[in-house]
């Protein structure tokens, strides 16, 4: 079990390393190296994350494990290559650019891997194994865990391309996880290291969803959490794109809003407010949010805002803040 495991370590380490000089220095990966440069990724920021090119082949990687002396099928159980079902062995990554995904000690335990085309699935990642567990896996945490705890913040993205077109401008502390719903075991490694979260995922609405996920799960392990705003349809690396790293800096993440500024957003985001019955209806939605601050003072604010944004008297407010937190009981 321990030798297995140590033999997979090396392989993945073998295997970037491979991919790596592939993308950088043969033919075989000029056209994903222009690809990746069109990207706006620098030659050194494609050597800090080891960012490669898996041939469009089904044996390449194949015959490198073997003439290295892996076993086929212990590769197989690794996630570098795959089986079919009359048991002939392949290479799993075929015509991809890879991601090597790292463990907290810097370990690769797995990769994510991008179509250069229009094929699905755009991103394929590794399986589980027993190296790579999805759940806890968090993506560039052990290059980004001294800034973290130095800052005591953590910026979590959706995407690895977020990630790394984050940190090329400068931004150290940003992390993400890997392509599965955010956990609580993730959850808690970040907390072991910071207390201030921001989330800065997607602006569509599989992005508003997952935020609003991922900030319950957060707060439960004790984070204090904020939320970054981007526009519709764009994500941290379109913006970065379009805008530039210091726009990103102002008007992203030094933008981002406390819980409850983000849920009452969300919210009024899902009516028509135009619409009487979904004003009253946002109103009591609202509410719901509202009366659950443990803070009088924060409550006071919210209604007086809510008072002020659908010109209602303050006294209406209140008396339905009242009968929202009655019927809660
Ligand atoms: P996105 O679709 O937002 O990708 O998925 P992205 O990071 O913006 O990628 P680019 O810019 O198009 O290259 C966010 C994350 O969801 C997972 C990956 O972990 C990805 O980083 N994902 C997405 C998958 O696992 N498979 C997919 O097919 C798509
Ligand atoms: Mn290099
Ligand atoms: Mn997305
Ligand atoms: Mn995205
Ligand atoms: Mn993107």
């Amino acid at each position: 079990e321990q030798d297995s495991k140590a033999v997979m370590y090396e392989a993945h380490r073998l295997v970037a390393k491979l991919y790596h000089h592939v993308l950088t220095s043969t033919p075989y990966g000029q056209a994903a190296l222009r690809y990746v440069e069109k990207r706006g990724l620098s030659r050194q920021i494609i050597d800090e994350f080891q960012i490669g090119f898996a041939p469009d082949s089904w044996d390449f990687t194949t015959h490198f494990l073997k003439k290295r002396g892996f076993e086929p099928q212990e590769m197989v159980e690794a996630g570098l290559l795959a089986q079919n079902d009359n048991g002939r062995i392949f290479d799993r990554f075929r015509g991809r650019i890879m991601f090597p995904i790292q463990d907290s000690q810097g370990e690769v335990i797995g990769f994510g891997g991008r179509a250069t085309e229009n094929i699905q699935p755009k991103y394929l990642n590794s399986p589980e194994t027993s190296l790579f567990n999805k759940s806890r896996t968090v993506f560039n945490l052990h290059r980004s865990r001294t800034h973290i705890r130095k800052r005591n913040q953590a910026i979590l993205f959706e995407g690895y391309m977020d990630v790394i077109s984050t940190w090329q401008a400068g931004i150290k502390n940003g992390i993400a996880t890997l392509g599965t719903a955010f956990t609580e075991q993730h959850a808690r490694v970040i907390r072991r290291n910071a207390e201030q979260v921001i989330l800065c995922y997607d602006g569509d609405n599989a992005g508003q969803e997952a935020t609003a996920k991922a900030l319950g799960i957060l707060q439960q392990v004790g984070c204090t959490v904020r939320i970054a705003p981007l526009p519709q349809g764009i994500d941290p690396d379109d913006f970065i794109k379009k805008y530039g790293a210091d726009a990103f800096s102002q008007k992203v993440i030094l933008q981002a809003m406390p819980v409850t500024q983000f849920r009452l957003k969300h919210l009024r985001g899902k009516r028509v407010l135009h619409d009487k019955h979904d004003e009253a209806k946002y109103i009591q939605e609202a509410l719901e949010v509202i009366t659950q601050l443990s803070s009088p003072i924060e409550r006071d604010m919210y209604e007086r805002q809510l008072a002020d944004e659908f010109t209602v008297p303050l006294e209406t407010i209140k008396a339905e803040a009242r009968q929202v937190h009655k019927n809660k009981q």
